[in-house]
This record gives C-alpha cells, structure tokens and sequence, in this order.
C-alpha cells in the first residue's frame, strides 16, 4: 500500500527546477507526496482532489505563501570543537586568514580542540548545526571532516557523520578531508604519506567516505601534493573535490578538471583558462560567497562560469572561519556580490548543488518522481529568500514527505531546536 505523506496545497507558487536547470513556476499551486517522493505539482483545485489533504500524515496549508526544493548545501565543514569569535575580532583589526594559520591558529586550532572533544561531544555540535541549517531549509548537506589531521580522529569525524545522519532528518554527504591542513610540526610531504598510505586506507576499510577533498592552496599543499591525495583516493573508490583558487591562483581548478572531478570549489582567483577548463569537462563549480565576505576578499567570478554554461553550485562553507549555516544568505551573497539573478541563486543551491555532490535522482528539483524534500516560505514569492536578507524566509520544511521544521525551527524526533 502506498502512503500519502503529505499534501502541500494553497501555496501562491510552488517552484521546480528542469534538467536546463530552468525553473518551472506553478501559480496556485499545490504539491503531493507519496512514499517518500513527489506524486504531482499542479494547480491546488485538481491536486488536492487526487490527493485529499486529509487524508494525508501531514495536511499542509502553505497559506498563500511560495515553496521551493529544498536547499542542497554541498560544501561544509560542519563539524568541529571549539570556538573562534575571537579570530573573527582579530581579522577585523587586519589580521589574515594565512597569518592566523601560520601562528598555529585557524584550522590547527580547531584542530586541538577536535581531537581533545569526545563522540558525544562532536555528535551534539553537529546535530544543533544540522538543526539551523534545517530550519534554514536545507534538506542535504556535504560536510568534510579534517579537523582530525590523525587517522583516529578524521575516523572518528566521519563516524560522527554516519551517527547523525541515521538520527537527523538532514540526508548528510561524508567527504573525507585528511589534507586540509599540514599538522603543527610536520612537513607537507611527509603528511601526504600518512594520508595517502594509512588515512586513507582506513577510511576505505570502513567504507564512510564517499568524497576525498583537498585543500590545494599555496602554503598548505601544491598541486603535485593535492593530485597523490586524490588519485590515492580515487584508487579507493573516493570521488575527487578540490578546494581550488581560494587565497591564491595554484592550478587546483586544472587539477580538478584533468581528473574529472565532481566539484572544483572557491575559485576566487580562478582565470579564463580555469573557466574554460571547468565548463569544458563538467565539473561543478562550487561558489562560497560567504567565505569572500568573512574573508573581505574579492568574489568569485560567478558570471564567468554562468556564461561558459557550467551548472554553477552554491553553497555555505559553514565553518569557524565563515560562520553561516544558511543558504539563503548564501543567495543573498550570490545575487547582490556575484550578480546572480535570484532564479540564478536558487538552481545554484538546488539542483546544482545537487549535483556538486552527485546527487542525480532529481534531488532539489522538486519534480513528480524526485525526493519530497521541500520548503514552504513565510513569503509570497521564491525572490524573497535572497531578497530578505538576514532573515529566515523558511516557515516549514518537508524531507521525504515528513515535516521536519515548523515555524522556522527544527520539528523532529530529535526535539525542537530553534
Ligand atoms: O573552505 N579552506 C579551507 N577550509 C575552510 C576553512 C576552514 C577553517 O578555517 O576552519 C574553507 O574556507
Ligand atoms: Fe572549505
């Protein structure tokens, strides 16, 4: 027997996203869920008399106000101990990224205060994150560990991930990130060995990563250094990500397009060729815009990429350095510092974004056969997610037909986190 999950219905617009990645715009419009996955998207009157809202699990009156998939958040660090506000203090008095790095700061920071956390610890950090970003809208989220640094704790990240993602309604995307950063006391070259013959090992033993990532950046490791790390990946089963052109032009974007890579991401200081070389193969651009404003940097040239016809993906890159778990800030960023348009902005963290972390069963499209993964905003149009800045458009969210978020806070079997 199949089961009506939910019946979305009276929504001003309920937006959908094509395989051009173009919207589709329902006007008085409703959606049902069945199974786990959307049944139809139509006007409200024939939906609702297919599939009567009350004799759905959840009957959702969407009020006049407008709904759009769920958002795809494909690039996070979302998972760590400890605090930095203070380095966000000193970054305003002039302080940079790489000086704080160097000083044993940033990452390494982080880092300390990772490994001295316990499970429980990193499982309730993560999961109040998951809530916020829940409540935001977003239904699927991509997070690296690399707080580790050391075999035990990067397994032990990654073994949080798999934790919250079976107890949180969130879907969670386990990227394996050993090469995020060099350890205090250690060479670039030596780390990528352990990486490579002992990391990267265990974590295909345990088989909990889908993704191997790679901070190529100048400082940190080069591009020959990134390539040992994701080819030994890829000899394990691991999809390539590159953390390319952030603070400095190094070549990770070519990296990534010669290997085929799912995703390049950042690319701050990506060049024409970098553009050309990313369109040109299929991988997905993952724009950060929050990193440039925590950063006071220079945006990346999302036109450019838009132009060479690259799925362009947008996303948080939630961590303590750029500290937003929401992707409609995101958007805001994207469209008044990167000139996106706001239909630009909502395939960039849908479907696109999707397909950052190849997700390619038409999660965040919204279309009949696709997840039930929604959101149903406190406002008439999907323009107003960018445009109200700040603020949490989201009113109610839906993952696989369940509501999972009410009033813009978390709404689950977890409890309810604001
Ligand atoms: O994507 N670039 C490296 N990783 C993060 C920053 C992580 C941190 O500062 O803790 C990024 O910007
Ligand atoms: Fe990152």
């Amino acid at each position: 027997m199949s089961d009506l999950d939910a019946v979305v219905h009276g929504a001003n617009e309920v937006v959908t996203v094509d395989d051009e990645g173009e919207l589709g715009i329902y006007e008085d419009a409703a959606v049902a869920v069945v199974d786990g996955e959307v049944a139809r998207v139509g006007p409200s009157g024939p939906v609702k008399r297919e599939f009567p809202p009350a004799n759905a699990d959840h009957d959702v009156d969407a009020d006049g106000a407008a709904v759009v998939p769920g958002f795809v958040d494909p690039h996070t660090h979302a998972l760590f101990a400890g605090d930095r506000s203070d380095e966000f203090e000193a970054k305003l008095q002039g302080a940079t990224y790489q000086e704080l790095l160097e000083e044993g700061g940033g990452i390494l920071r982080t880092v300390r205060a990772t490994r001295n956390a316990s499970d429980g610890t990193l499982l309730d950090n993560l999961l109040s994150h998951l809530d916020v970003m829940l409540a935001h809208g977003t239904t699927t989220v991509e997070v690296k560990s690399g707080y580790g640094l050391d075999t035990e704790t990067e397994l032990r990240m990654l073994d949080v991930m798999a934790r919250a993602d079976e107890v949180h309604p969130v879907d969670v995307v386990p990227t394996f990130m050993g090469a995020h950063a060099v350890p205090e006391g250690r060479e670039a070259d030596d780390y990528v060995d352990e990486v490579v013959d002992e990391q990267l090992p265990a974590v295909a033993d345990q088989d909990i990563a889908e993704f191997c990532d790679v901070f190529c950046e100048e400082g940190v490791f080069d591009v020959e250094q990134s390539r040992r790390v994701l080819e030994a990946g890829e000899a394990v089963g691991l999809k390539p990500k590159v953390h390319a052109e952030e603070l400095a032009h190094l070549g990770g974007t070519q990296l990534a397009a010669g290997m085929g890579a799912t995703s390049a991401d950042h690319l701050l200081h990506a060049t024409e060729e970098d553009v050309a070389a990313v369109a040109g193969t299929g991988v997905s651009p993952v724009l950060l815009p929050g990193t440039a404003f925590s950063l006071g940097a220079d945006y990346a040239d999302a036109r450019a990429f838009l132009d060479a016809g690259a799925p362009v993906a947008v996303a948080t890159d939630f961590n303590p350095n750029c500290y937003s778990q929401s992707m409609g800030f995101a958007q805001s960023l994207a469209c008044v510092e990167m000139g996106m348009t706001p239909a630009e902005a909502l395939v960039a963290a849908t479907r696109n974004a999707a397909l950052a972390v190849d997700r390619r069963d038409g999660t965040g499209t919204l279309r009949e056969g696709t997840p039930g993964d929604l959101a149903v905003l406190d406002a008439l149009t999907y323009v107003h997610v960018p445009y109200n800045f700040g603020v949490n458009a989201v009113d109610t969210v839906l993952k696989g037909g369940e509501v999972v978020a009410r009033e813009g806070a978390a709404a689950h079997d977890e409890g309810v986190r604001a």
